[in-house]
């Protein structure tokens, strides 16, 4: 099919700098103008960016499939656009039936229940981290960045001292723009040494079993039979992947929100019971997973539009959670938002396994700085946003100032750092 033939055809492209300005305003013309539409960009592409569409297409998996196929698109990670260079992820990259199995078991390691046995590791980073600038009256406050990647690296039995590795690697990946050098390097030297270390990882925990979730999947029994070392590896790079940038990416956002809108934040730091309902609307309005993809496994007529196998299609969950028909007044961000049906964890089998995870780690941050030093000032003037806002949107550095406070865990810092680039 040519694109003459297709309809509507856009000019889209999430990783391109107009999108990176500005991608709500993209975002709302597409919705009101072809909801579905084909692009050009990346070999060519559809683009789902209402509700409806969204959601219809994740529940749809015969149609729209998160599988890898090599033969469609080229090689590498299939729910991104373009794909992106790093190695099979379990689950996310098997259609169900063969999804559920794997999936069950990572349900165990992060159901409600097991999120809350983290709860005092989390308190514990989080107020190292902020102890780390609480008597400067200074800080980038994009340091509790940080914070997601220490507690997945050290949840899987890693050495939490060298988070800032995993986060050169994964988070590049999904902040920088494909083919500039920060991309390249993350793709050929940074995800490499994660893949090495990770692996080495699993090996040494066969023989040295330990309290840790790495050592849990190594003993979990699927239909039967244990995992391999691929196997596990597969879901490990998956969980630092998913679980290093995204929640970087609410509380930045949120941060300087809150700075902007004073009123709500003295509403949460003198309520920090209102935290977990303005949460859901901080995932609504800032959706760090902007879009994911999907390949088309057969030709069909989706919303008025004819898809074709092959064809690919990125699911714009940012897009879907700003459609006026599913949201009254879906610009305004209103801390009290109730019901809240957004679908910044996704919809369907492949709805974020780690989003109780994620929440408690946001929940303690937003906590702590609104109690610890909640009259932060943020030069907004030397903000510094990701350079790509396709994938993840969010912020590099914010730089504040606000009344210093005293440390709560003593002089000695969390770890040892050392950390050189690669
Ligand atoms: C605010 C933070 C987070 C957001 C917005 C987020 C968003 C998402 C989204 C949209 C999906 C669906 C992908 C798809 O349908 O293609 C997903 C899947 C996933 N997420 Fe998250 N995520 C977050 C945090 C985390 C954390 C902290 C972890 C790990 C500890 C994690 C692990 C996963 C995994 C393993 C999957 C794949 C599930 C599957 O394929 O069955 N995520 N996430």
């Amino acid at each position: 099919m040519t694109t003459e033939q297709r309809c509507p055809v856009t000019r889209f492209d999430h990783h391109s700098p107009e999108h990176t300005r500005d991608h709500v305003a993209i975002y709302r013309k597409l919705r009101e103008e072809a909801p579905v539409a084909w692009t050009e960009a990346h070999g060519g592409f559809w683009v789902l960016s209402d509700y409806d569409s969204v959601y219809e297409a994740s529940r749809d998996d015969d149609t729209f499939s998160s599988a890898r196929h090599d033969e469609y698109g080229g090689p590498g990670l299939a729910v991104t656009i373009p794909k992106a260079p790093t190695e099979f992820h379990i689950p996310i990259e098997i259609d169900p039936p063969g999804s559920a199995s794997y999936r069950k078991l990572i349900n165990k390691a992060t159901a409600p229940k097991a999120a809350e046995k983290l709860q005092p590791k989390i308190k514990h980073y989080v107020t190292g981290i902020v102890d780390s600038f609480i008597e400067e009256g200074e800080a980038d406050l994009a340091v509790v960045a940080a914070l997601p990647a220490i507690l997945v690296i050290d949840w899987l039995g890693l050495d939490p001292s060298e988070y800032q590795y995993y986060v050169d690697a994964m988070h590049t990946l999904v902040s920088a723009a494909p083919g500039t050098p920060e991309y390249q390097h993350a793709a050929e030297v940074a995800v490499p040494w994660v893949t090495k270390t990770v692996r080495e990882h699993i090996r040494h925990r066969r023989e040295n079993p330990a309290d840790d979730v790495t050592t849990y999947f190594i003993e979990a029994e699927i239909d039967g039979r244990t995992m391999s070392d691929d196997e596990i590896y597969s879901i490990l790079e998956l969980v630092i992947s998913g679980g290093v940038g995204t929640t970087a990416s609410l509380v930045t956002q949120s941060l300087v929100w809150l700075y902007q809108n004073p009123d709500e934040r003295a509403q949460l730091a003198e309520n920090p019971s209102m935290i977990d309902v303005a949460m859901e609307e901080f995932l609504r309005v800032f959706s760090p997973t902007q879009a994911l993809a999907r390949t088309v496994m057969e030709d069909a007529e989706f919303h008025g539009c004819p898809v074709q196998k092959g064809d690919r299609a990125l699911l714009s969950w940012a897009s879907a959670n700003r459609d006026p028909d599913q949201f009254t007044d879906p610009d305004e961000v209103d801390i009290t938002r109730w019901p809240n049906r957004h679908i910044a964890f996704g919809v369907g089998v492949h709805r974020c396994a780690g989003l109780y995870i994620a929440k408690g780690i946001a929940r303690e941050i937003f906590t702590q700085i609104l109690s610890r030093a909640g009259d932060y000032v943020v030069d907004m003037d030397n903000l510094v946003t990701y350079p790509d806002q396709g994938t993840n949107a969010g912020y590099h550095s914010i730089p504040v100032t606000f009344t210093p406070g005293e440390r709560l865990l003593g002089a000695t810092p969390l770890f040892p750092t050392h950390y050189t680039k690669q």
